[in-house]
């Protein structure tokens, strides 16, 4: 049971993790390319609509060889800084294929974005403003707050009564203000209630009200309807998965009913970002201590929050498998565990209370659904290095897709 995800799987290809981690050193970040592409065509088949698009949210995750891959099943892809439009151009997406959602940017950054081809949504009216002074005339798309949002944690929503994001619609006259100030083309809108939903209706519905805020807006050639869609990160408790057959046929009707009542051929984009790559990804550690403190028996492993931040910042769960130095005749014992990390802060928690099978020194350790968020949002605190990160590709082999970083690394920005 305690391999059920990566065995049914097979994910570690022709390989086991403690060969990976022998090989390329520890913690190691492991894809499946299989995974990958499977979660990219569910997407990419979601709606019958036929003028659809899938944007992948590409802020989970930027490595190179796994943007190359996503874009081959077809996808494109939605920016939110100048570093995620310069590795998707170096990845091989064409300008037209990006999509900027910009949240609070300098006219420089403005000016970059459109130099480069890119299309740009804003989500202020000042901000809007700033890109009518910089580009009177040009073509923009909005980012509107629908009034209701979604997520995981507080931290995560971002449409609704309580967040810093979109246009609230009561503004949308000022928006067109501003449009007709400076000739300016909307020719889309845009949102995003937040992340991660399980249940397609409050997707449906948020949706609903973009749409019939959208026919404020005359000569729109698009509409994104965000991204957020979950994945179970409860796989050993048999969490179901997001429902997506009769969720995309029910939203099929909603897009398909709009655009006729709007009387133009209008695309429909959706920008799921931890969809597309949570669940490729293994980040596999290594049991260096045990110890019992009081009541809590800790185990101590390579996998700071500076390797994967979700659990210390939102108390998000991910499931772990347990991979035996030697072999536990006995290997149906459990034991309640606390797994930590190497970083000097108590919060430094991957795991809390967790009954999983015994564990000792040399064990490694595999935490699940990491490729959405983990790599990107891990850091050099305490001057550790970042660690490889190596892709199981669909024959079961498997290469380097990045090299740990070194300890030069960490000096490379010094004046010495
Ligand atoms: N579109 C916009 C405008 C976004 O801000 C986001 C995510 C997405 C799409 C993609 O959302 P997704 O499909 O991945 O849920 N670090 C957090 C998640 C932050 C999401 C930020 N925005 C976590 O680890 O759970």
């Amino acid at each position: 049971m305690n391999y059920y995800f990566t065995k049914k799987t097979n994910f570690y290809g022709n390989s086991t993790p403690r060969e990976l981690v022998e090989k390329y050193g520890s913690p190691l970040y492991v894809y499946n390319e299989s995974i990958l592409r499977q979660r990219c065509q569910e997407m990419v088949s979601f709606v019958s609509y036929p003028n659809f698009t899938v944007n992948y949210s590409c802020k989970a995750n930027t490595n190179l060889e796994l943007l190359r891959i996503i874009h081959e099943e077809g996808l494109h892809a939605d920016a939110i800084s100048p570093g995620e439009v310069h590795v998707l151009l170096k990845a091989g997406y064409k300008s037209n294929e990006i999509f900027y959602i910009s949240n609070n940017i300098s006219k420089e950054e403005m000016l970059y974005v459109i130099k480069q081809g890119i299309l740009i949504s804003v989500d202020s009216l000042s901000q809007l403003k700033q890109f009518g002074e910089i580009n009177p005339g040009g073509r923009v798309a909005v980012r509107l707050n629908p009034g209701i949002g979604v997520g995981h944690h507080k931290k995560v929503i971002t449409a609704g009564e309580d967040t810093k994001f979109g246009i609230n619609l009561e503004y949308i006259p000022q928006v067109k203000d501003i449009a007709k100030e400076y000739n300016l083309n909307i020719v889309g809108v845009n949102q995003h209630l937040g992340s991660l939903f399980m249940d397609g209706d409050i997707f449906i519905e948020g949706a609903k009200l973009l749409l019939s805020a959208a026919k404020e807006f005359s000569n729109l050639e698009f509409i994104d309807i965000g991204g957020g869609f979950g994945i179970p990160y409860h796989k050993q408790d048999n969490e179901p998965r997001l429902e997506l057959k009769e969720f995309g046929k029910k939203l099929s009707k909603v897009l398909e009913k709009w655009a006729e009542s709007y009387g133009k051929k209008v695309e429909f984009k959706i920008e799921p970002g931890r969809y597309i790559v949570a669940e490729c990804a293994v980040v596999l550690g290594t049991v260096h201590a045990k110890k019992q403190n009081n009541q809590t028996i800790y185990i101590g492993t390579d996998i700071g929050f500076n390797v994967l931040a979700r659990p210390m910042l939102y108390g998000s769960h991910h499931d772990i498998e347990v991979y035996k130095n030697i072999p536990d005749n006995n290997s149906s014992s459990l034991e309640k565990v606390t797994v930590v990390g190497n970083i000097c802060e108590s919060g430094d928690i991957i795991a809390q209370d967790r009954l999983l099978p015994k564990i000792e020194v040399g064990d490694i350790l595999g935490v699940m659904d990491a490729g959405a968020y983990g790599y990107s949002m891990s850091s050099n605190y305490n001057n550790r290095l970042r660690p490889a990160e190596v892709l199981v590709k669909c024959d079961g082999s498997h290469v380097l897709i990045r090299r740990r970083e070194t300890l030069d690394d960490l000096l490379r920005n010094f004046i010495l």
